[in-house]
């Protein structure tokens, strides 16, 4: 429930892509949020009042003239009761009228009359990519996030009219992710956070390797809940098929090494590392060129491993070095071995959790240890903790600048 408690005006402008919207309508109530639709007439041509009101629960707005309003000021009212409002489909032609601050009809009109301070506008962009790229657009696109306006989108791709190209609205589930990342608070605003995630993979041949359960999902949640809270962040990611987070820089890695090389490349600048990969220990030195046989002897192959370097450690000895932050997987004795690995790598911060008992769940229990002691966060979903673990090291960060 990202939402729970927020009240969002959701508006709709005429375009193709209305027929999304009632996804989105109904994906923001699961996502805890009341939503009050606003038509114009535009809109009502491609989608019915009907359907907004029915799966919104509320009677959609389409007039500024309704009488329903005891005090007949309807652009007031609902623009003082919202936490944001999120035009979506926002068509050029709405976008043109928001830029020159018309308000003929009850949605530009709201929009006009938001307390811009406390209500943020969400605008996501509908349209053809040629009027998408026409500079008139792109001059109000501009235009309007000078004025305050946050633009989602628009996405590229396949589009309505048989064309391919940038204007297709964004899918209702970046909308909702988008959404509730900017109504997050914002404690690492104007920070550089870098994280690995997942497991790494160390080739034996073109066919086999090592690797570990590690799924990555506490690390991408813990991008995710970064971003949110308003820091730059960049993933270095080992093999795992989960979708990058909305506005994270991702690049993905195979073996240790690799990563270990692109954390170094990407460390200078940061504020922040937090090392939630699992890497492996040891590789082997060189790959067969081609695919391991049998040889008929019963003799499994000999393996030469090599160990690999430590890239929390190597981060956390530089000069200059960011906030570093550790995870340890461990099988028992949480609290002692998450000390002594606190002090071997140098790091102000381990989180400790049982590796087994987490490894591809989307919830976990984490064990925060620092140089004062440690505290429980208990058993919740990985992006709620790593919400919580992105508010401590907000808190850590303010204490030590
Ligand atoms: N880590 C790393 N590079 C490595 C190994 C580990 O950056 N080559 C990081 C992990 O991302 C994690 C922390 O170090 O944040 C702890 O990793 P873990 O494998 O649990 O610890 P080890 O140092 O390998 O200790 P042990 O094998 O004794 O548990």
């Amino acid at each position: 429930m990202d939402l729970a408690g927020k009240h969002i005006v959701l508006g709709l402008s005429g375009g193709i892509a209305c027929y999304k919207s009632a996804e989105l309508a109904r994906q923001l109530i699961q996502a805890g949020a009341t939503v009050q639709v606003v038509m114009t007439e535009a809109a009502e041509r491609f989608i019915t009042p009907v359907t907004m009101q029915a799966l919104t629960g509320r009677t959609v707005v389409t007039s500024q003239w309704d009488a329903r309003e005891p005090n007949h000021m309807p652009h007031i009212n609902l623009s003082r009761e919202a936490d944001a409002l999120l035009i979506a489909p926002a068509s050029a032609d709405f976008m043109a009228k928001l830029a020159q601050g018309r308000a003929d009809e009850v949605l530009s009109l709201l929009c006009l009359a938001r307390p811009a301070e406390r209500v943020p506008l969400f605008v996501a962009p509908a349209m053809n990519r040629e009027m998408w790229a026409h500079p008139a657009t792109q001059r109000n696109a501009a235009q309007l996030r000078a004025d305050g306006a946050v633009l989602l989108g628009p996405d590229a791709g396949d589009q309505a009219c048989g064309e391919v190209g940038d204007g297709r609205m964004l899918e209702p589930e970046a909308l909702v992710e988008e959404l509730v990342a900017q109504l997050q608070p914002r404690p690492l605003a104007g920070c550089r956070l870098l994280v690995t995630a997942g497991p790494t993979f160390e080739p034996l041949d073109p066919v086999r390797g090592l690797t570990n359960r590690s799924s990555g999902k506490m690390g991408f949640a813990v991008a995710r809940a970064a971003r949110e809270a308003g820091a730059e962040v960049t993933l270095v990611a080992g093999p795992v098929a989960l979708p990058t987070p909305r506005g994270v820089r991702r690049i993905d890695v195979e073996t240790a090494l690799q990563m270990h090389e692109a954390v170094m490349a990407a460390v200078p600048g940061q504020h922040v590392f937090v090392a939630t990969a699992a890497v492996a220990d040891w590789r082997p030195v060189r790959a067969a060129e081609h695919k391991m046989k049998k040889d008929g002897s019963g003799r499994p192959p000999a393996i030469e491993m090599a160990e690999n370097p430590d890239i929390l450690a190597d981060v956390a000895k530089r000069p200059n070095a960011p906030y570093c932050v550790g995870f340890a997987a461990e099988s028992h004795d949480l609290l002692a071995h998450a000390t002594a690995k606190r002090e071997r790598k140098g790091v102000p911060l381990i989180v400790a959790n049982l590796g087994p008992a987490t490894f591809g769940r989307d919830d976990n229990t984490l064990l925060l240890v620092d140089a004062h002691g440690h505290r429980e966060l208990p058993t919740a979903g990985k992006l709620d903790l790593a919400r919580e673990l992105v508010r401590e090291i907000a808190r850590q960060l303010s204490q030590t600048t």
